[in-house]
């Protein structure tokens, strides 16, 4: 799979595998602070990707710069339990490698694949601060939406799954919705249609 930008072999679009793990590991933890600060949406600790990664049901995808050599770029979109065909997106480009319009045209394959998935809506929440990724969500087609109370639980109790497996308790997923919703103060939701 090639980025569709001006040079189409600089860079690989790879989808994610368990196998991945080590190196994405790595690439979160060459991340500054600043860009941890707006891009948390899972635990980066090797171990815990490789469980997430072997979960074949999600897209995800990393961006390999092939003459640097390094990863630029990691975005997916992971599925709502109940809600298979609604997936929630993150995204993010290493600082060096911004500016180039990469996230747009990785974000673009990234939806092209799951349509063919059967993917048919994807749900954001973005800081309101975050004016570059807000720019970005516009350009690729999100509109902004008020998120259903439902939505928001949805979100939670996937998290606490993730964590914990079938140990995720109720009490988990009350705090982690708590958690999503002091977040939700400061954040905008957003909704794409595929
Ligand atoms: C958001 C992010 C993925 C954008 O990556 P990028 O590769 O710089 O984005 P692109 O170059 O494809 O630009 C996308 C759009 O944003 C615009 N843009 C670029 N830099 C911008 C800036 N500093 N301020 C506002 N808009 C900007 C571009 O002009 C482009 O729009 P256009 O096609 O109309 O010109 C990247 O900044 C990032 O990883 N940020 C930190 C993590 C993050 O915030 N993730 C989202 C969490 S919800």
């Amino acid at each position: 799979m090639h980025i569709s930008d001006k040079k189409p072999k600089e860079y690989l679009i790879v989808r994610i595998k368990a196998s991945h793990a080590k190196i994405l590991a790595n690439f979160f933890k060459s991340l500054i602070p600043q860009t941890i600060k707006l891009f948390h949406p899972h635990p980066f600790s090797e171990e815990f990707l490789k469980k997430l990664f072997a979960d074949k049901k999600d897209v995800r995808i990393f961006l390999s710069s092939r003459k640097k050599r390094k990863i630029a770029g990691y975005a997916f979109v992971s599925r709502f339990p109940l809600f298979p065909m609604k997936g929630y997106f993150g995204i993010v480009i290493s600082e060096e490698f911004r500016g180039k319009g990469l996230a747009k045209g990785f974000t673009n394959q990234l939806f092209d694949q799951c349509k063919k998935e059967g993917i048919n809506k994807i749900l954001l929440n973005v800081y309101e601060s975050n004016s570059r990724a807000i720019k970005l969500y516009e350009v690729v087609g999100f509109k902004k939406i008020e998120v259903a109370f439902y939505d928001r639980y949805l979100i939670a109790f996937r998290e606490v799954l993730r964590n914990d497996g079938l140990k995720g308790s109720i009490i988990k997923v009350i705090k982690s919705l708590s958690q999503i919703d002091r977040a939700v103060e400061h954040s905008i939701w957003m909704l794409k249609d595929l």
